[in-house]
């Protein structure tokens, strides 16, 4: 019975796309029923429909609207008996930009999907865990650019609410520890979804091709199918004692600081 999700109930955000996508094929594959929730209504309903509309179903939801979140999880209640795994993974990248050209309007709308989408579904997935004696998993995806450890991606907002995912992951394990609870982050190295080809104007193959050169693990290329596992890792009951926690999958990427790399190629010695 190892990493299976047999009769569970999880909620992903982002799940007509990408990450969240791959997380949704996986998650249902163990045996979970999943509710995607998003905004991208005909890519949302082509993924359940190609899983099978018996163990995935697609809900327009907009992580800004606390009204539609929290109508989502009162579906997925009543439509599967309850919620186990709640796992906020829509994002945007927002635009990129000097602070000086920062624009405001922007900032707010990248932190009201990035952030504050996923503390208000953290509010109601928990709320029903609570109520429902559930001891439930909720995973957020942040990113390796929300690191404390490097800096230098241009989008700011998008900078900031990963950070804030982090801190908001530490801040509401605390709360719902007492309710058996888990709150964990991943933290995913380049993956070459829709959202990254758009942010560098690449297309797919460009993206890994990038990734690969920057990359610290060689001889692998990072898809979602990596960040799933990773999910499905902290959504089962092998992750039972895992909160708290943000689960780097950078292949090393955040531990090595790449400027010696640069200083040995410059070295005389
Ligand atoms: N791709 C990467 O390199 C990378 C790296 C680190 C972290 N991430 C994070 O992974 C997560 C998934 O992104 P992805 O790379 O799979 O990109 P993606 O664009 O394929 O998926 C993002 C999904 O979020 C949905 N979404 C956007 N705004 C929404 C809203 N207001 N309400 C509901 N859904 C909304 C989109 O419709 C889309 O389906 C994001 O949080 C992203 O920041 C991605």
């Amino acid at each position: 019975m190892i990493f299976r999700l047999d009769g569970k109930v999880a909620i992903v955000t982002g799940g007509a796309s990408g990450i969240g996508e791959a997380t949704v094929k996986l998650f249902s594959e163990k045996g979970a029923y999943v509710v995607i929730a998003d905004i991208q209504d005909e890519l949302g309903k082509e993924v359940a429909t190609s899983i099978g509309i018996d163990k995935v179903t697609y809900r327009h939801c907009d992580v800004r609207d606390e009204k539609q979140v929290e109508e989502t999880v009162a579906f997925t209640v009543h439509k599967y008996g309850g919620l186990d795994i709640m796992f906020n993974n829509a994002g945007v990248a927002g635009s990129q930009s000097s602070v000086l050209d920062l624009d405001l309007k922007d900032f707010d709308n990248t932190l009201a999907v990035n952030l504050r989408g996923y503390a208000v579904f953290i509010k109601h997935a928990a709320r029903v865990m609570v109520a429902r004696k559930t001891r439930g998993s909720i995973i957020c995806t942040a990113s390796t650019v929300g690191s404390e450890s490097i800096t230098g991606f241009d989008g700011k907002a998008y900078v900031s609410s990963k950070s804030g995912i982090l801190g908001l992951v530490r801040a509401t394990c605390g709360d719902l520890g007492q309710y058996g609870i888990r709150v964990n982050s991943i933290s995913p190295y380049l993956v070459a979804t829709p959202l990254a080809t758009k942010v560098l104007n690449m297309d797919v193959s460009e993206v890994e091709e990038f990734g690969v050169a920057a990359a610290n693990l060689k001889g692998i290329v990072l898809k979602p199918i990596h960040i799933a596992q990773a999910a499905l890792f902290l959504a089962s009951d092998q992750s039972a004692y895992v909160s708290g926690h943000d689960l780097v999958v950078d292949g090393g990427f955040l531990a090595v600081n790449s400027t010696f790399k640069f200083i040995q190629q410059f070295s005389k010695a």
